[in-house]
């Protein structure tokens, strides 16, 4: 079975085919990161536009890599939530459409369950049950994964993301968009010993996370800094990775422990940071991670996603339906 994936729940517009036997055969993913680069934040309306002007021709471009043709497609996977709705509607009425056309079923993706079962595509699959931190631009949640389909939220964030919070820092620094990478970059040269940020919420039990204060945090250390030199900002930069990569570590031991569960799966554009994934080989678990280029928003994924409900006689009825928010906890 061939499945074409379609990702357009944010800034990306990712493409790719998963075969049964084969794996992942052809992927493309299209970033719309200059476009939004100037507001520092993705426009949900400039990001619609734009998948409505890329997303069918970097389907014919797909199919083209391979030299198959849309007629040996079985089915079509796409991202239903949880995103921007506009973004989302443009993936999932050309889905729908082709899937059609084609008379070949479709299939609703949740974007945050296709992240978790990236991890899948690597070469060390975990086990179930597994706890899985997905930690993106939009989703900070701890995730005990029983069974396919069968998540159990642990604990999430009430506020920001984690992602949010390196993008917002980034903003402050006046660094480019989207933050993660950047600040990693310029905290690579950070002297760790000059700024000190809370772990936000690590102090009391559970799992759930608070990453705003980290904004104003930031923006104090900003503020009173005598100059904002490039040294000053890098060290700004590692405190801020520290905090965030800290208290993620400490969150996922407290969460393994408390399940007797040794098997974590890190998910999502953070779960990139280089620091994160150092940090995580401290604790006493098996960590997977999704193959580095399938952590921030892909189309591998969603064709993957869809592919497993698909060999289990699942399908999409003709209905367009796409959820802004969505929780992993109800997807059918
Ligand atoms: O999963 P993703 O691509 O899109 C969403 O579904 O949100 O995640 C994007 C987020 C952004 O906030 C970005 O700053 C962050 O992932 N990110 C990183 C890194 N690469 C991407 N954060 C920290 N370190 C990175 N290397
Ligand atoms: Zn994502």
């Amino acid at each position: 079975m061939r499945v074409l994936g379609i990702e357009t729940s944010c800034d990306e517009t990712g493409i790719a085919i998963y075969d049964t036997t084969e794996g992942i055969v052809a992927q493309n993913v299209y970033s719309q990161v200059d476009l939004h680069a100037k507001y520092g934040g993705v426009v949900p309306e400039l990001a619609s536009r734009d998948h409505i002007r890329k997303t069918l021709p970097l389907i014919e471009q797909t199919i083209a890599d391979i030299n198959a043709s849309m007629d040996q497609l079985d089915g079509i996977a796409y991202t239903a939530g949880p995103g921007l709705t506009p973004a989302l509607l443009v993936g999932a009425t050309l889905a729908r459409a082709l899937a059609w056309s084609l008379d070949v079923p479709a299939i609703a993706v949740h974007h945050m369950e296709a992240h978790l079962l990236a991890t899948l595509l690597s070469p060390s699959r975990p086990q179930l049950p597994f706890i899985a931190l997905l930690v993106s631009g939009g989703h900070t949640m701890l995730v005990k994964a029983t069974d396919f389909g069968e998540y159990e939220i642990l604990g999430e964030s009430l506020d920001d993301a984690a992602g949010e919070a390196f993008d917002k820092t980034a903003k402050l620094l006046g660094l480019g968009y989207p933050g993660g990478p950047e600040i990693a970059r310029l905290a690579e040269h950070g002297r760790g010993d000059v700024f000190t940020f809370p772990r936000p919420m690590t102090d009391r039990p559970g799992l759930d996370f608070s990453f705003s204060g980290l904004k104003t945090a930031v923006q104090t250390a900003v503020r009173n800094a005598r100059k904002l030199d490039d040294q000053t900002r890098a060290d700004i930069a590692l405190a801020l990775e520290q905090a965030i990569v800290s208290t993620l570590y400490i969150k996922c031991r407290r969460a393994l422990d408390e399940h007797g569960i040794y098997q974590l799966v890190l998910a999502g554009g953070v779960a990139a940071n280089q620091r994160l994934r150092e940090r995580m080989k401290e604790l006493d678990a098996h960590v997977h991670y999704p193959p580095i280029s399938l952590c921030t928003d892909n189309g591998a994924m969603i064709a993957y996603a869809g592919h497993e409900r698909l060999k289990r006689g699942m399908s999409t009825d003709l209905v367009i339906n796409c959820q802004a928010r969505w929780s992993i906890e109800a997807i059918d």
